[in-house]
């Protein structure tokens, strides 16, 4: 019998000790994906959502890094429920306060500190000593334990570390009361039998273990991530670390969505589980795709557009005649599929809220106007209105409406586009502060001129550096979204702007993407005491 007839047959019994939890670590690691810097309002956005898909960790940031980071971090903790809510700290007593202070007004605060054990990170990175790494262990998780009894610890680069070392720090975290040991393959260079046989070693080495959580967290830099951590649980370990859409530094880490329908797919076979909402999978990935300005590729395990899709027409007949021939999940498990139309022209400002809360976004005052004014604009040239086009619009409008970024905000724009002459865009951007202003622009195409007329009229020297558009739903009345990152001054920024008009999408993306990066060139700028192109105009 196979996994999904077994399956079908009984439910399966779950013990408690079969259990695997859940580590999320979009907002920390998934975060330092190049590109990607989430605003307060967003990482809260994507820690609500997180919350509901039933992780039952957040790793919501590393609070020392940067007082944005801080505030999110802490914003966080005291809005979030359920999930345990985590803060990264190096081994430093400033990097533990920080988390801590972080963290703690959450229901349940853990700090995760850590410190490399490989040579290589010892001898050229931290220029110290093994017995200096043991000494920092010791000090940062006994500090990180005054603050609270949940204290994970990471021995980073563990994979490529020494192993009787490594048990050595390890058993020293121990001794001072860490909770959960992560075993990190920190470059994504293990193989799933070699990361298998260090945990079933350091099992052996250092009995403890037995008696707190072990962990895993791989990158993905040979594809291996989602296998290694699988080897890894089964070798005992019940977290796993990992982000939404796979993102994280360089190749990414090990992706939830795959890491969780592999254990939902094959726990027939694996007697493992997670106690995770399978059907928030989607919105949750769409979520942090469009507020990353990371696309999902079409092809990508789970959640990727053509996840369940059947281009052979041998396939296609299999799967009309019965959908397990070509299909082990079901889409409807993922949440995809579900996109019923919920509203249309005439539908009220209470039927929208109501409609929005069915998706779990609760939307009030001025935030609930802005909506519906949105939504009402949409509807006007568009049939009827899903609930992916709800969802992507609420998204839009939330991060327009984010009164932390002093926005540039587009208030009309004009495109000319034909065979015969150079596209001609103009715009009028009213500044964060200030009188409107028109400019005008030329360009290689409708979407660069009007780019192009954007940096005239705010006055900032953009320069594109991503440029994404998909359709929210099918259809040729479909809603686009548009994702670009620009760079001012150094800094990038990412915006995303959603329409029926693709050209309107993209300004208002560009718009968004220019006011995130010109804040950063100037938050750093009034660091260093530079003056910033704005000012200088
Ligand atoms: O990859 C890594 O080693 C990390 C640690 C901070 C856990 O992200
Ligand atoms: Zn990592």
């Amino acid at each position: 019998m196979s996994d999904q007839q077994v399956a079908s047959a009984a439910a399966p019994i779950r013990e408690e000790h079969n259990r695997v939890r859940v580590f999320d670590t979009t907002l920390r690691d998934g975060e330092q994906s190049p590109g990607i810097s989430l605003n307060r309002q967003e990482k809260l956005e994507i820690a609500q959502q997180l919350a509901r898909l039933g992780v039952d960790i957040i790793e919501a940031g590393f609070p020392i890094t940067s007082p944005g980071d801080f505030e999110a971090v802490q914003a966080i903790a005291r809005e979030v429920e359920g999930p345990v809510i985590c803060g990264l700290a190096r081994t430093s007593e400033q990097d533990i306060e920080a988390a801590w202070e972080a963290v703690r007004d959450s229901e349940r605060p853990r700090i995760h500190t850590f410190i490399a054990t490989s040579d290589i990170h010892i001898e050229r990175k931290l220029q110290t000593t093994r017995e200096d790494v043991i000494g920092q262990a010791r000090a940062a998780v006994a500090q990180a334990r005054e603050y609270t009894d949940d204290v994970e610890f990471s021995p980073e680069d563990g994979s490529r570390s020494d192993i009787q070392y490594m048990a050595e720090v390890i058993q020293v975290a121990l001794e001072e009361g860490a909770t959960t040991i992560n075993v990190p393959d920190t470059v994504g260079y293990t193989m799933p039998h070699e990361y298998a046989a260090m945990f079933e070693e350091l099992y052996r080495l250092v009995p403890a273990l037995r008696e707190v959580t072990v962990s895993v967290h791989c990158h993905d830099d040979l594809g291996l991530a989602v296998a290694n951590s699988l080897a890894g649980i089964e070798a005992g370990c019940r977290q796993v670390e990992c982000a939404i859409n796979g993102i994280g530094e360089r190749a990414g880490n090990a992706s939830l969505e795959e890491i969780v329908m592999l254990l939902h797919t094959r726990e027939p076979t694996l007697g493992l589980w997670s106690g995770i909402e399978t059907t928030e999978i989607a919105r949750t990935s769409r979520l942090v795709s469009r507020l990353t300005g990371y696309p999902v590729q079409p092809n990508k395990a789970i959640v990727g557009r053509n996840a369940f899709a059947h281009e052979a027409g041998i396939h296609q007949d299999g799967v009309l005649k019965e959908r397990t021939t070509y299909e082990i999940m079901d889409a409807t498990t993922v949440g995809l599929r579900s996109n019923a139309i919920v509203l249309g022209k005439h539908s009220g400002r209470h039927a929208l809220r109501e409609a929005l809360q069915e998706q779990g976004i609760t939307v009030d005052g001025q935030a609930l106007n802005a909506a519906f004014k949105r939504f009402k604009e949409i509807a006007d040239r568009k049939k009827s209105v899903t609930a992916m086009d709800l969802e992507a619009l609420v998204a839009d409008e939330l991060r327009s409406g984010d009164g932390e970024l002093q926005a540039y905000t587009l208030r009309g724009f004009e495109v000319h586009a034909s065979t015969s002459e150079a596209p001609r865009a103009s715009v009028v951007v009213a500044p964060p502060e200030g009188e409107e202003v028109r400019a005008e622009s030329s360009g290689d195409g409708p979407v660069d001129a009007i780019f192009r007329a954007i940096n005239a009229a705010s006055g900032v020297g953009a320069v594109l550096r991503e440029f994404h558009i998909d359709a929210v739903t099918e259809g040729q009345d479909a809603l686009g979204e548009v994702s670009v990152v620009v760079e001012v001054q150094g800094q990038t920024g990412s915006g995303q702007g959603v329409s029926t008009d693709i050209i309107e999408a993209a300004a208002r993306a560009y718009v968004r993407a220019l006011s995130v990066a010109l804040a950063r060139a100037q938050r750093d700028a009034d660091a260093t005491g530079l003056p910033t192109m704005s000012e200088g105009r």
